[in-house]
C-alpha cells in the first residue's frame, strides 16, 4: 500500500471513504432543507477520485460535470484563471456544488466561484477533500471540508506532483529527495 516516494501517510483510504459518507449525508441534508438538488461540478484533474467516492454517498438525483481551469503564469495576472474546459450545461438559476481536491491559497476556488456566479448560478457552494488554512491568502472557505492538513506538500487521491501520484489510494507527504 505504501509507495517508495512517500514519507508518511496523512489520511488513509478507509478514512477518506468514511468521511465521504459523512459529507454526502451533510450535503444531501443541506440541499434538501432548501428543496434543491445541486449541480455537482468537479475541477479537473485533482477532484476526480474524491468526486467518484463522494457522489456515491449523495443520495439524490444529482448530475455531475467537470471544469478545467488553470492560473495564468506571471505576476501581472496573479489570481486570474484561464478556462481550459467549460461546463456543458447552463448553470443559470441552478445551485452549484464545486468539488475540489484542496484549498491552498484559495485563489482558484475564489475565481471559479466568481465565474460561476457571473454565469447566473443561484448559489455556489464548495466541498473540498482537503483544506490547508495556513496557506490562505484570499478570504475564502469551503462549505464542506474532508480533512484539514498541515502546511506540507501532499500527494495522492487526485493530488499530484508534476502530474504523478494522483492514483495513490491515500493522502501522503513526498520524501524530500523526490522534489527536483
Ligand atoms: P489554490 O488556488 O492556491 O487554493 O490552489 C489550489 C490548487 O493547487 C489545488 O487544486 C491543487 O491542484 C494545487 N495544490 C495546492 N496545494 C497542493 C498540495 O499540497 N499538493 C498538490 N497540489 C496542491
Ligand atoms: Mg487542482
Amino acid at each position: 500500500m505504501m509507495h517508495q516516494d512517500v514519507k508518511k501517510i496523512l489520511v488513509s483510504l478507509d478514512e477518506i471513504v468514511k468521511r465521504s459518507e459523512e459529507l454526502g449525508k451533510e450535503i444531501k441534508e443541506d440541499y434538501e432543507s432548501r428543496n434543491e438538488i445541486p449541480l455537482v461540478v468537479g475541477l479537473l484533474k485533482g477532484s476526480v477520485p474524491f468526486l467518484a467516492e463522494l457522489v456515491k454517498h449523495i443520495d439524490m438525483d444529482i448530475i455531475y460535470e467537470f471544469m478545467d481551469v488553470s492560473s495564468y503564469e506571471g505576476t501581472e495576472s496573479v489570481g486570474k484563471i484561464k478556462v481550459n474546459l467549460d461546463l456543458q450545461t447552463p448553470v443559470q438559476g441552478k445551485p452549484v456544488l464545486l468539488v475540489e481536491d484542496i484549498i491552498d491559497t484559495g485563489r482558484t476556488i475564489e475565481e471559479v466561484k466568481k465565474l460561476i456566479l457571473e454565469k447566473g448560478a443561484s448559489s455556489v457552494k464548495v466541498v473540498s477533500l482537503l483544506d490547508k488554512p495556513e496557506r490562505r491568502v484570499v478570504d475564502v472557505k469551503a462549505d464542506f471540508v474532508g480533512f484539514v492538513v498541515p502546511n506540507e506538500f501532499v500527494i495522492g487521491y487526485g493530488l499530484d506532483y508534476n502530474q504523478k501520484y494522483r492514483n495513490l489510494p491515500f493522502i501522503g507527504v513526498l520524501k524530500d529527495e523526490c522534489y527536483q
